[in-house]
């Protein structure tokens, strides 16, 4: 079945099967790999995009709700200023270290950020409570986001 969408506002169409996730679908048919496969259940975040906005779990939606819908993942964001502020935010923060978390917890942060330009940390927490880091316990990637808020004031 072809399922055409935005991705990182590109028009693209792909010819899968529907039920096919859309991690699947990032992942192996486009090759976009920057979105991450955890846990596969919808528990980690590791595959956080942006659906028409929203923060979502690639790996639970099937890629026919992707028909006529705005993907963004981290190769749309990191080419944007504001995604560019939140990875130099995460860098500065040392809030990166496996990386395996970071694309979903950027997704997350920008998608915090664009809705609440300067977050309290328990709104930060609860931003990121989807998204598990096995690395950092947490503490860097808060600061990052204040950092982000910070430096990219204006932006917001
Ligand atoms: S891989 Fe999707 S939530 Fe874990
Ligand atoms: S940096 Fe390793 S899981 Fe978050």
């Amino acid at each position: 079945m072809n399922i055409e969408f935005y991705l990182n506002n590109q028009l693209i169409t792909v010819d899968v099967d529907p039920m096919q996730s859309l991690l699947n679908t990032l992942r192996g048919n486009l090759k976009q790999t920057a979105t991450k496969e955890g846990c596969g259940e919808g528990e980690c975040g590791a595959c956080s995009i942006l659906f028409n906005g929203k923060l979502v779990n690639a790996c639970m939606m099937p890629i026919a709700q992707a028909q006529g819908a705005e993907l963004m993942t981290l190769e749309g964001l990191r080419q944007t200023e504001k995604g560019q502020c939140v990875i130099d935010a995460l860098l500065e923060a040392k809030g990166v270290q496996c990386g395996f978390c970071t694309p979903g917890m950027v997704l997350a942060l920008y998608a915090l950020l664009e809705a609440n330009a300067n977050p309290s940390e328990q709104e930060i927490r609860t931003a990121i409570s989807g998204n598990l880091c096995r690395c950092t316990g947490y503490g860097m990637i808060i600061d990052a986001a204040k950092i982000a808020a910070t430096k990219g004031e204006g932006l917001w």
